[in-house]
């Protein structure tokens, strides 16, 4: 039974509290990002790959957020749109110019299996991205390239080992362009972050610590821009409901403007309640921007507070990951504070037993 932390600046008590190692993995994760593109780039992907229509990354959870980050990405750099498919059926226009990524850390998704399953009557050029199960035995089954990340992490901590390989394959298929440059850039962007919100560094200097205090008892709002920030909004909600097993929820600007922007006068007690929390990016379209300041004062005598988090970094992977690794440390001490271990997920555990009875 874990014990309620009222002291994030305890180290060792931080430490009993994450017997999963949760700490240590978002701490790994400049070198796991960096191990992750060798491991991309070691893969043999077969050339008519590159001939596609469309991209398609089919995972769930903590698989499919790299899907979201590769969209983002990929939207700068290729006219090949890219979607995410978190569903057990992959829409329609999937066909033999469709290049599909099945993701699944665990390789044992039921709904990344039926895809996959899918995908293969579709005569679709699959790669698959896992760290085994019954992903890995399908795809070497069926001759189809995998690509095998490290065990021993959550598949939410692994964002790295499940979105690099795959930019990696874009990048061998000439679908974009080199990632040599940005990959470190944003390597050395979080090895700063990271002194600063290593378990080490006391609150007063730690703005992760800072934040997981302010939403402690709080009900956290995440607003982001549409397009952009949005795919790390998404990112914060998911950690927070995993890690600290807590409720969040997240929308985008601008069109929160045209509804949840009304939603601010009642229930009183319930709306101060609310931490309201937006990422902040200084490439967002100058207009969200200014809906951004101006939704600010409509809302902050209403809620608990508002905090602000501003990206670090030249390119987009860079921005987008300053902001995903804030919200990851943040999420680990919001847990320390109900005294909950980030890793297990047993709610989703659960679910999963119950499916697989029938
Ligand atoms: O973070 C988690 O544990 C979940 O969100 C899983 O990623 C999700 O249930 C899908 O499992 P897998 O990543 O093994 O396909």
């Amino acid at each position: 039974m874990t014990v309620k932390i009222q002291d994030l600046d305890d180290v060792e008590m931080l430490k009993a509290n994450d017997p999963g190692g949760m700490m240590e993995a978002l701490w790994n994760l400049p070198e796991q990002c960096e191990e992750a593109l060798a491991i991309g780039r070691r893969v043999k992907i077969p050339a008519d790959y590159g001939s596609v229509s469309n991209i398609v990354v089919t995972g769930l959870g903590g698989s499919a957020i790299g899907g979201d980050f590769l969209r983002l990405l990929a939207g700068d750099r290729t006219d090949v749109p890219v979607i995410v498919n978190r569903d057990y059926v992959l829409p329609k226009f999937v066909n033999n110019r469709t290049l599909l990524f099945a993701v699944s850390y665990s390789g044992n998704t039921e709904e990344t299996l039926s895809a996959y399953s899918q995908a293969r009557e579709k005569g679709t050029k699959i790669v698959a991205l896992t760290n085994g199960g019954k992903l890995r035995d399908m795809a070497e089954r069926d001759g189809v390239p995998v690509i095998i990340v490290p065990a021993g992490i959550s598949p939410r901590a692994a964002t790295g080992y499940l979105l690099v390989p795959a930019l990696a394959v874009l990048e061998s298929l000439g679908l974009i362009g080199d990632l040599s440059a940005e990959m470190a850039d944003m390597t050395a962007v979080l090895r700063k972050q990271r002194e600063q919100f290593k378990p080490e560094t006391g609150t007063a200097n730690n703005p992760a610590k800072q934040a997981a205090r302010r939403f402690f008892g709080k009900i956290p709002v995440i607003w982001a821009a549409a397009g952009n920030t949005e795919v790390v909004a998404t990112r914060w909600k998911g950690q927070i409901n995993e890690n600290a097993k807590a409720p969040a929820y997240w929308n985008v600007f601008p069109e929160l403007n045209h509804n949840e922007i009304v939603g601010f006068e009642v229930p009183v007690e319930m709306l101060r309640q609310l931490e309201i929390v937006i990422l902040r990016d200084e490439h967002d379209h100058p207009r969200v921007q200014k809906r951004m300041e101006i939704s600010k004062d409509i809302i902050k005598d209403t809620v608990s507070g508002v905090t602000e988090v501003w990206s670090s970094g030249g390119g987009h992977l860079s921005r987008l990951f300053s902001l995903t690794y804030m919200g990851d440390w943040v999420s680990v001490y919001l847990a320390a504070l109900s005294g909950i271990d980030p890793t297990p997920v047993k709610k989703i555990d659960y679910l999963k037993n119950k499916l697989a009875e029938g």
